[in-house]
């Protein structure tokens, strides 16, 4: 067949091509493809069909063209008689028209992930841009009755028979009767030509690593018809919502884009959610009638699965989708929402009655959001007793103080705030209502006139309590809600639903911690703009990310409290200008993670939140070795400061607590300790003793290390010097290549790679004589770290360590980075070499922030380094540093983390080696407990970096809200270092995101390249 039409297209198109046949339900598409790579979509038409069908297509598509280059859709290559079709005939004789486009690049929107609001968004554009360019074309055949003409969607009315499940069939009638009522609207909306089936996959995406995907076309133009635009932009959002985690935000990226190009009036944003139900509806209908002619075959069923799920979830309530898609698209949240606004501004405040019986003006405002407070101090679990005390902070100066509207807080502990199962999972952090903190027993008085709709008494620890919901109706008959929690339950007996009330009647107490959830006495006050789909339910925080909508339906209650917004609304920390202040404040290079940083305000063991409340899993900070805010470190620490922080000139026993903690740790040789501040100020230090012994100045380490900041510590640092911008390497510094087995010079299985890496010794040895210098020492970070989180080979230091004595040098291993603890098996990561250093450098995780540097050397050595002048660093070694370090390696014992390391570390090795089996772009998993490298290779066939990759990877980690960092030469090297609290369900979480993230396509896109 393909040789048939290759001769039809030679002949009259004059191009010569090989053809491979494509889907295609009713007419033949074939990819044509020449030989110098040039590609066409070849489409011969069903036998008998309609030619006005055709005409209409390759009209639209160069009207199109014509009119604007702001949207992609193929070009008609018109044949060499100059007609946009030719009439042929195929091998079986019939006659077939036949039409050939431009091929478009890219992938099925259908197969793309991540659909990401980003990427829906500019399919929004692209439709509003597909509806101005066809703005004015006309056609006779798009006057078409048909099936899938969604003005006519009422013909599946008289199929619901053909759904068998009566239940099923009661919701297509349901949908049907809404779409029913909506038909008289959409029938007096203008006309148009549109493209009447933009589905996932007559959509193309541009898969690319180093940028965000782009709708690269939109193709299959053979169901245009005539209909309102609305019709053509809720048909896209059918195929849209299906199986998408986030089907309300994603449907209002997709509006809201739209709306930005093209303006939608409220009431024609109010047909979207319809008109998309009916057509998930006409569809499956559609599907069963032809799964009748088609028994055999069980696609057509199962094709029908999501559309069925989208109309069967029952989490999603269509007045709020409606009201969602208004206030994405900037409008009022409700058809009477600006005007019952402009009542509330206008004739309410100032005119209220009093809730508790007293003005509010002077009532103090106590702060507990994320910045302003450390409640909880465990994010995770409120405790009853901060419950409890919540309102303390201005109870002592006032009885009565007020809490923010729109604030976002931590102590929503429970799972029902979290969106979904795993702990560090969004939750519902922002405040939608008002506090008023106010003894037990006050009277809480009705605002305004108004009818009770619901009483209830929530049982739930940390619940309302006794809960009261208000209607009330503005002098132009528009209604609004006002929520009472916390009260006394005792309004279950006392009040009735639809019992009318007058503004200042008290019809409620606060009641006690007891009765009201367990909290502080309070009033909780919420104000909703609608409550059709909300009922009694009524969220009192929110997520986050959605704060734009629920801030238009439950808006700042201040009016009913005869106060201004301001007084009680939370005011942000302003991040941009943040931003500003740093780069006036500071040097461009005090660089910043992420292009679009990011900023934390509490930590709680290997979390992190921002200022919204929204988690991250910590990956990253080694700093932090016990955790972010250990509260047995917090209290150690205050415990100090209230008696004695000085140095080492006085005698005080948390010094030697400090030393021999740390010297129990080390193999008996090591046994003095030098406290500094840093580990760069360690690393100096250590150079000075190592040359105040040997006499030599000249170091020999490894290419790509970091000892630290210090002009010293740069100077051995080739990851520093070496960097654009850097002072190259002194001549008493003499480099080997990083032991890397993997990516490195020499590679195992093929070498004996430990002897090979550490003969480069010699070379340096002999280099230091040829110039007549002398040798002071080695030095390396054990495992070195930026150089790509490497274990070098068994054997490796002990032969390196061997040359450096023989040549009168000191050992010294920086164990910055893999010291106490974290390698799981051992404490130190020399102890893995099974070779004894000389010196021993310690710094960041010893102070779990807290700058304290050590080094720990042998008698001898501090003996001779004691012969020079007095050792002294004021705040190396004060009280409180030498207090936390032994907190720290005391906590690292008792609460088992270093077992943790080896524990957890082992499920994160295993189960990134699983994902090394299935992922090419995963070249090589290394490390030991909870140091742990991923090289991103572009193939695993030949090791080349993909720096790219490993840089989406890491780009896109942090999306999902999970810091991780890299490392290597290359920078292709995902850096995993938790805090050495890290559990087993966080690396579950981490693996899972990972495998999602490189089946992602633009990665799965480079290696089908690679291997095709
Ligand atoms: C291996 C190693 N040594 C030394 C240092 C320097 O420590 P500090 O930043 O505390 O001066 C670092 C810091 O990252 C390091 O990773």
């Amino acid at each position: 067949m393909n040789e048939h039409w290759e001769n039809c297209l030679l002949q009259s198109w004059g191009i010569k091509t090989q053809l491979t046949k494509l889907a295609g339900e009713f007419d033949l598409n074939f990819k044509a493809e020449t030989a110098d790579g040039c590609r066409f979509l070849l489409k011969v038409m069903r036998a008998g069909c309609d030619v006005g069908l055709v005409e209409m297509q390759c009209q639209a598509l160069q009207h199109i063209h014509a009119s604007s280059q702001l949207v992609n859709v193929p070009s008609v290559i018109p044949s060499t008689a100059e007609r946009n079709f030719e009439t042929l005939v195929d091998e079986a004789g019939k006659v077939r028209l036949v039409w050939v486009l431009s091929f478009l690049e890219g992938v099925d929107y259908a197969g793309f992930t991540p659909k990401s609001p980003h990427l829906i968004s500019q399919l929004g554009t692209s439709i509003a841009n597909l509806h101005l360019a066809l703005e004015g074309f006309q056609h006779k055949s798009l006057q078409r009755d048909f099936k899938w003409n969604l003005t006519q969607a009422a013909w599946i009315n008289d199929s619901l028979t053909f759904i068998t499940d009566p239940q099923r069939r009661e919701l297509l009638r349901s949908v049907m009767m809404d779409y029913q009522d909506q038909l008289d609207i959409i029938r007096a909306l203008p006309l148009f030509a549109t493209h009447n089936d933009i589905n996932d996959y007559n959509l193309l995406v541009s898969a690319s690593l180093n940028e965000e995907p782009k709708i690269s076309g939109i193709v299959d133009f053979g169901d245009m018809c005539s209909s309102p635009r609305i019709c053509d932009l809720a048909i896209a959002g059918a195929y849209i919502v299906l199986d998408h985690t986030q089907p309300e935000q994603a449907l209002s990226s997709l509006v809201a884009a739209y709306h930005a190009v093209l303006p939608l009036d409220g009431d024609e944003i109010d047909l979207i959610y319809p008109l998309l139900r009916s057509r998930l509806a006409v569809s499956v209908v559609n599907s069963t009638i032809e799964a009748l002619d088609k028994p055999d075959d069980p696609y057509v069923i199962i094709s029908q699965g999501p559309a069925w799920r989208f109309l069967e979830s029952s989490s999603i309530v269509h007045s709020l989708v409606t009201a969602r898609l208004r206030v994405a698209c900037g409008l009022p949240v409700t058809k009477s929402a600006a005007r019952v606004g402009r009542y509330l501004s206008q004739e309410v405040r100032g005119n209220c009655a009093a809730i508790i019986g007293m003005a509010l003006d002077k009532a103090p405002c106590h702060s507990l959001s994320v910045e302003g407070c450390s409640v909880p101090q465990n994010p995770f679990e409120l405790t009853s007793l901060e419950a409890l005390t919540l309102g303390d902070a201005t109870a002592a100066a006032s009885d009565i103080s007020l809490g923010y509207y729109n604030e976002p807080r931590l102590i929503y502990t429970n799972n029902a705030f979290r969106l979904n199962p795993w702990k560090a999972s969004n939750r519902r952090t922002v405040h939608l209502g008002v506090d008023v903190f106010a003894p037990t027993g006050t009277k809480i008085c009705a605002p305004l006139d108004g009818v009770i709709k619901v009483i209830e008494n929530r049982l739930e620890p940390l619940d309302y309590g006794g809960m009261v919901i208000i209607k009330h109706m503005t002098p132009h008959g528009d209604r609004f809600y006002s929520l009472y929690g916390h009260l006394d339950p005792a309004v279950c007996q006392s009040l009735h639903q639809g019992q009318k009330l007058k503004a200042g009647e008290v019809f409620a107490v606060l009641g006690t911690p007891q009765q009201n959830g367990g909290w502080a006495p309070h009033l909780h006050l919420q104000l909703a703009m609608g409550i059709e789909g909300l009922g009694a339910d009524w969220p009192g925080v929110a997520d986050p990310d959605e704060r734009d909508f629920w801030n238009a339906l439950c808006p700042n209650p201040a009016a009913l409290l005869n106060l201004p917004d301001e007084k009680i609304g939370y005011v942000s920390l302003n991040e941009s200008v943040i931003l500003q202040q740093r780069q006036n404040d500071f040097g461009a290079n005090l660089k910043l993670s992420y292009s679009k940083p990011v900023m934390l305000l509490r930590g709680w063991r290997h979390y992190l939140f921002d200022q919204w409340g929204r988690p991250y899993l910590d990956a990253y900070n080694n700093v932090p070795h016990i955790g972010h805010a250990n509260p047995r470190l917090q209290a150690r620490i205050s415990e100090q400061l209230k008696r004695l922080n000085t140095n080492t000139r006085y005698l005080h026993p948390a010094q030697s607590a400090l030393a021999s903690k740390l010297t129990s740790k080390m193999p008996e040789q090591l046994s003095v300790c030098f406290f500094v501040n840093s580990g760069s100020e360690a690393n100096e230090l250590a150079l000075r003793l190592a040359r105040a012994v040997t006499g030599g100045k000249h170091m020999v380490t490894l290419d790509h290390g970091y000892h630290g900041n210090t002009t010293g510590a740069i100077d051995i640092s080739a990851y520093k010097f070496n960097a654009p911008g850097g002072v190259g390497k002194p001549d008493w510094v003499w480099l080997m290549d990083i032991p890397d087995v993997y990516g490195g010079k020499f590679r195992q299985p093929e070498t004996d790679c430990a002897h090979l890496y550490s003969q480069q010794v010699d070379d340096a040895i002999n280099g230091i004589t040829q110039v007549g210098g002398k040798l002071a020492g080695f030095i390396a970070e054990t495992f070195p770290s930026v150089g790509g989180q490497v274990i070098p080979p068994k054997g490796y230091l002990q032969s390196v360590y061997r040359k450096i004595r023989a040549a009168g040098g000191l050992c010294i291993a920086d164990e910055v980075q893999t010291g106490l603890g974290r390698l799981g098996e051992y404490y130190f990561a020399f102890q893995q070499q099974e070779v004894l250093p000389d010196i021993v450098v310690l710094g960041k995780p010893i102070g779990n922030g807290h700058p304290i540097g050590v080094v720990v050397t042998t008698r001898a050595i501090a003996d001779s380094f004691a012969e020079g002048p007095e050792f002294f660093s004021t705040f190396g070694g004060s009280t409180l540093s030498c207090v936390v370090a032994k907190e720290v390696l005391d906590i690292v014992d008792d609460e088992a983390l270093q077992a943790n390391a080896l524990l957890v570390g082992k499920q994160a090795l295993e189960g990134l080696t699983m994902l090394k089996e299935k992922h090419e772009v995963i070249g090589d998993v290394r490390g030991m407990g909870l140091f742990i490298g991923v090289d991103f290779v572009t193939h695993q066939s030949h090791r080349k970096p993909a720096t790219d990759v490993a840089t989406y990877v890491v780009n896109r980690l942090r999306d999902y809200r999970i810091f991780a960092g890299l490392e290597g030469p290359n920078n292709n090297v995902l850096k995993i270092r938790p805090p050495l609290t890290i559990e087993a369900d966080d690396v579950v979480i981490l693996l899972e995101t990972l495998d999602l993230i490189l089946s992602e396509t633009a990665i799965t896109r480079l290696t089908q390249n690679i291997n095709t």
